[in-house]
């Protein structure tokens, strides 16, 4: 009999706009890069580029590169065009009689300004970044902002929101921030294994995610949308699908959303088969499921699994044609993945699938 999750029966349930490449498998699975695109939710899923910042930090990092691109810039043309100019104005000519020019010594306007000029410049583009540094770095948390501890792990994102009781991974949710009345985001990031860079290129700088040390680093997106990102340090075989996104919503959204996440696993009577073998099977080692027995920390908490757009860290869409796949064997999708494939039957993989599809 034909399983109701086979690729091709429900492929599109949950499809996103095409990405404007051919409907193939491949294609189909990328998660949406592209800058400005809607997503599921109609939100607008905005691009990777360090040149669109989106918030205070990125933009604070935008407006001192484009100083020090200035300056330098300045110096490169001056520098540059003097010395074409020398070598087009004072090349060797056929008529050279082979005589040194006149050599100039001791003239104190020249060493002083070829002294000052050179320290001034630096002067100011040391204290220039190291105010910016001073602001990104150094900036207090507002009493009432929101706190998340971000975990590294190999090759995925875990979010905690401790004053929230809300427990995600790789899509971070939070609140947009208001210029007028920012409500940054401060975040927690700590490493479970190796060392990784949490890297949201629109909204702030990288900050690498270090085994035994807490870094510190803080968002506060003005529009609200879903913003790409990308783990930014080797951290091994899957460094490159261990990619990230931000949501951001306006507070009353975001409001909802934590009332959702905050819910203990939905009970779907006809998912019990398949919540049978789940807690069954070793998935209860790794994975943890809110208001049942399923308390493993290594991999990502499925409470509500189906509330994310992506599965393996970004590595797929979240449809039920993936959830398949990747329950089946993991590495398809994400190869060298630490998920082992757990030798399912194909009808014990329809149960499963059929009760992560019930983890809304
Ligand atoms: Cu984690 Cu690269």
């Amino acid at each position: 009999m034909q399983s109701p999750f086979r690729r091709g029966s429900y492929a599109g349930a949950i499809a996103l706009p095409s990405p404007g490449l051919p409907n193939s498998r491949s294609a189909r699975r990328l998660p949406p890069l592209t800058p400005c695109r809607e997503n599921v939710n109609g939100d607008v899923v905005h691009g990777a580029s360090i040149f669109a910042p989106a918030g205070a930090p990125a933009d604070a990092i935008q407006t001192l590169s484009l100083f020090v691109l200035a300056i330098t810039g300045i110096i490169f043309v001056i520098v540059g065009g003097l010395m074409v100019y020398c070598l087009v104005r004072y090349r060797r000519r056929s008529d050279d009689d082979g005589r040194e020019p006149p050599q100039v010594y001791g003239s104190n306007p020249v060493e002083l300004a070829w002294t000052v000029v050179p320290i001034i410049i630096v002067f100011v583009l040391t204290t220039t970044a190291i105010r910016s540094t001073y602001e990104i770095q150094a900036a207090p948390p507002p009493p009432d902002s929101l706190q998340v501890r971000v975990v590294g792990h190999q090759w995925w994102w875990e979010f905690q929101y401790p004053a929230l009781g809300v427990i995600t991974a790789n899509e971070l949710h939070i609140p947009v921030s208001d210029p007028a009345h920012p409500t940054p985001t401060y975040l927690t990031l700590e490493s479970a294994d190796v060392a990784h860079s949490f890297w949201v290129p629109r909204l702030a700088g990288k900050t690498d995610v270090i085994p035994n040390r807490r870094n510190i680093m803080w968002l506060a997106p003005a529009q609200s949308g879903t913003y790409v990102g990308q783990c930014a340090e080797f951290c091994g075989t899957q460094h490159a699908k261990m990619l990230l996104r931000v949501v951001v919503h306006p507070a009353d959204d975001f409001a909802r959303w934590v009332q959702a996440q905050r819910q203990p696993a939905a009970r779907n009577p006809g998912a019990e088969a398949g919540r049978q073998v789940f807690e069954a099977t070793a998935c209860v080692s790794c994975h943890a499921v809110r208001g049942t027995g399923a308390s493993g920390t290594f991999g990502p908490d499925l409470t509500h699994l189906m509330s994310r757009e992506t599965i393996g860290a970004g590595a797929a869409q979240n449809d039920l044609a993936n959830l398949r796949d990747w329950v089946e064997d993991p590495n398809r999708l994400k190869p060298g993945v630490l998920m082992p494939a757990m030798q399912l039957t194909q009808p014990q993989l329809d149960q499963v699938v059929s009760y992560l599809a019930s983890l809304r």
